[in-house]
C-alpha cells in the first residue's frame, strides 16, 4: 500500500470510493489504524475528552496537539495524516493561523491541518492554502463554537440554517480545501452538500450520502465510558475487555499465580550455590 495523499482523497469521490476517517492521539493506535487501511487519521481536539479528561475541546492547547500528533505520526506510514488546529491556534490567535499550521507539519509530521468554520474562517484558511498546506474543513457542528450553535446539536435542521451551511461548503471549496467534513447535519442536507461539491465530503453524524465517514476511535471502540451520540457506532467495548484484563492480574498477583516460572529468568544451580546469602547485609 502506498502514501495517501489528498490528491489521493479527492480522486476517491470521482470513483465513488468511500473515504474512510478515525482519530488517533497517540503512537499504538495511530500503528494500529494505519496498517488497518484507514484512509485519513486524524488527531482530533477530540484528545480533549478522549485523553486529557477536559469537557471542552476549546480547552486543548496547541503544545498540547503538537505533543499528541507527534507521538501518533510515529505509527502513521500510509495514511494521509491531519493535524486538528484547535481553538487557540487560530480563532484566539488569528494572527498566528499560519504560524501554527506549520508546526503540525513541521514538528509533527503532519500531511495537512483541519480547521473548524467560525467567523473568520474564510481568511484563515486562505491564508493557510496560500503557504501550501492541505487543509480540510469542517462544518455543521463545530465544537469550539457551539455555545454559539446552542450546543452540541444537530445543526442546519431548517432551510435558513441548512442554506448557510451550503455557502460555507461551497465557499470552502473555492478556497481551495481538499476536503469538508460535516458534522451532525440532516441526511438529506448532506447529500445535497455532497452533490454540490467536487471536493469530498466526510460525515460523522451526517448519514450515508458523504463521500466518507468519521468517527472518533475512542467511541467506536468503546474506551471510554460517556453518553454516546445517536450517530456513534460502537463495534467493540475495550473498556469491558481492559477492566476484566486488569481485574485478573490484580488477582493472580494477590494469589501468588503471576508471575509464573514462564514469566521468570533463571541462572545454574552452581551459580546459584555461590551467592552470598548474608543476612547482616540487610
Ligand atoms: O476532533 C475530532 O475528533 C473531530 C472529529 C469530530 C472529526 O474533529
Amino acid at each position: 500500500m502506498s502514501k495517501i495523499t489528498p490528491d489521493i482523497i479527492m480522486q476517491m469521490k470521482k470513483r465513488s470510493d468511500p473515504i474512510t476517517l478515525l482519530t488517533a492521539y497517540g503512537f499504538p493506535l495511530a500503528r494500529i489504524i494505519d496498517s488497518a487501511g484507514i484512509d485519513i487519521i486524524l488527531v482530533g481536539d477530540s484528545v480533549a475528552n478522549t485523553e486529557l479528561g477536559l469537557e471542552s475541546t476549546k480547552s486543548v492547547s496547541m503544545d498540547d496537539m503538537i505533543h499528541h500528533a507527534k507521538a501518533a505520526s510515529r505509527g502513521v506510514k500510509n495514511s494521509l495524516f491531519i493535524g486538528d488546529m484547535p481553538y487557540e491556534a487560530y480563532q484566539i490567535n488569528q494572527s498566528k493561523a499560519v504560524l501554527n499550521a506549520k508546526r503540525f507539519i513541521e514538528e509533527a509530521g503532519c500531511d495537512g491541518v483541519k480547521i473548524e468554520w467560525f467567523k473568520n474562517c474564510a481568511e484563515v484558511v486562505k491564508d493557510i492554502v496560500k503557504v501550501n498546506i492541505p487543509v480540510m474543513g469542517h462544518i455543521g457542528l463545530t465544537p469550539q463554537t457551539a455555545d454559539e450553535l446552542g450546543g452540541l446539536k444537530v445543526q442546519g435542521r431548517d432551510a435558513e440554517r441548512a442554506n448557510a451551511l451550503i455557502e460555507q461548503a461551497i465557499t470552502l471549496q473555492r478556497l481551495g480545501v481538499f476536503s469538508v467534513v460535516l458534522e451532525c447535519v440532516p441526511d438529506m442536507l448532506a447529500k445535497v452538500i455532497t452533490e454540490s461539491l467536487d471536493i469530498p465530503t466526510i460525515g460523522i453524524g451526517a448519514g450515508p450520502y458523504c463521500d466518507g465517514q468519521a468517527l472518533v476511535s475512542y467511541d467506536m471502540l468503546g474506551i471510554i465510558r460517556t453518553r454516546k451520540p445517536k450517530f456513534v457506532k460502537q463495534y467493540t467495548d475495550l473498556c469491558s475487555q481492559i477492566e476484566k484484563a486488569i481485574g485478573d492480574y490484580k488477582n493472580e498477583v494477590k494469589r501468588r499465580i503471576f508471575p509464573g516460572k514462564e514469566h521468570s529468568y533463571t541462572m545454574k544451580k552452581e551459580e546459584v550455590d555461590k551467592l552470598k546469602v548474608n543476612k547482616n547485609l540487610k
